[in-house]
């Protein structure tokens, strides 16, 4: 049976991406995915704002620091290159192990010294770059072009530098989705991961305190990618990713029918433990032979391709009859 698929030129023996989280920032949890069969993986994020945080609070340590600005400048760079040290021997260690694709994170707020640092990580190994691009719009005067226009801008830069594959990795929180997708695709980004999942503070009622206790994924949360997924599959030229809420072979299966080239798991690794993606693959075939599937080819796309499948996947509002 053919479990292999095509993402962003890549090519993965299965369309299981362990997706960029602590899990793969540690080079033994690596070597497990791997063994286990995992078809590709992302390295834990290279994160611009904690680099930032850490040269900062190295900083405000020392009152010396403010008189003495190409100080600042020194270790701004000395706090970036060892964070990147870290990643680049990340990547070797996980080709020397495997020769499956490793694909390097970088998460991004602008489009600064970010274009250098990903040719560090095409020149280490990586075989793509997964840019993890996260722009919280808290400015009442921020036009919601000009922060698609900064992804574009980050984009255009980052492709300028490297020759391997780049892909967005996104989150959902767009006014018009269809546009910047497009325009993402269209400034020659190779792959688009759908979507990303991110922090959500609670209050717990009874400390009246802020809490970050709902860190990991429910199975329920699949739909909102599925919807993207299905609808943006036939459109694009680039590949997708489906992420969040992939906790076993149906949520894989739903979304490769959608029409997405991969999919990417966390959650139910950090739930089920890594060896759970050898369960997902088992599954995964066992529910291809029952369709009479013998590769993934002849099923990825079906649904979304399916006369009136769009105005499903479009549609909003309940209808009283429904309830
Ligand atoms: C503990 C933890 C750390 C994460 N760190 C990163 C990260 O560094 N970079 C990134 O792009 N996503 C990160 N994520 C998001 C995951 O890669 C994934 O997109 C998200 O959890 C949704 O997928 P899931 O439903 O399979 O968990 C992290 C998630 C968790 C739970």
């Amino acid at each position: 049976m053919d479990l292999s698929t095509e993402y962003m030129g890549l090519k993965l023996k299965n369309p299981i991406i362990v997706s960029s989280s602590k899990l793969t920032g540690e080079i033994n949890n690596i070597k497990k995915c791997v063994d286990v069969g995992a078809g590709a993986i992302v390295i834990k994020s290279l994160f611009e704002e904690q680099l930032i945080a850490d040269s900062n609070a190295l900083m405000d340590q020392d009152i010396k620091y403010f008189w003495f600005p190409e100080a600042i400048e020194h270790i701004n760079k000395h706090s970036k290159e060892h964070g990147l040290k870290q990643v680049l021997n990340l990547i070797k260690s996980s080709k020397n192990y495997s020769d499956i694709p490793i694909i390097a994170s970088i998460n991004c707020i602008s489009a600064h010294e970010w274009p250098q640092f990903a040719k560090t990580l095409e020149d280490a190994g990586a075989d793509a770059i997964e840019l993890n691009i996260a722009i919280f719009p808290f400015d009442k005067y921020m036009a919601c072009a000009d922060i698609a226009d900064k992804y574009i801008e980050i984009i255009d830069k980052v492709k300028a530098h490297v020759n391997i594959p780049v892909s967005v990795k996104m989150g959902s929180y767009f006014t018009n989705l269809i546009q910047i997708t497009n325009r993402l695709d269209e400034a020659g980004v190779d792959g688009l991961v759908l979507f990303n999942r991110y922090y959500r503070p609670d209050i717990d009622i009874e400390t009246e305190t802020i809490v970050r206790d709902n860190i990991l994924s429910s199975p329920l949360e699949v739909t909102k990618s599925l919807r993207w997924i299905a609808l943006l599959s036939p459109l694009l030229k680039c590949d997708l990713a489906a992420g969040t809420g992939i906790h076993d072979y149906s949520g894989v299966v739903k979304q490769l029918l959608a029409g997405a080239s991969a999919t990417q798991i966390c959650s139910t690794l950090f739930n089920n433990g890594i060896s759970y993606i050898d369960t997902i693959l088992f599954d995964l075939q066992k529910w291809m032979e029952k369709h009479r599937y013998n590769s993934v080819s002849e099923f990825k796309g079906k649904v979304a391709n399916k006369e009136g499948s769009s105005q499903k996947f479009e549609r909003m509002q309940f209808l009283k009859k429904e309830i």
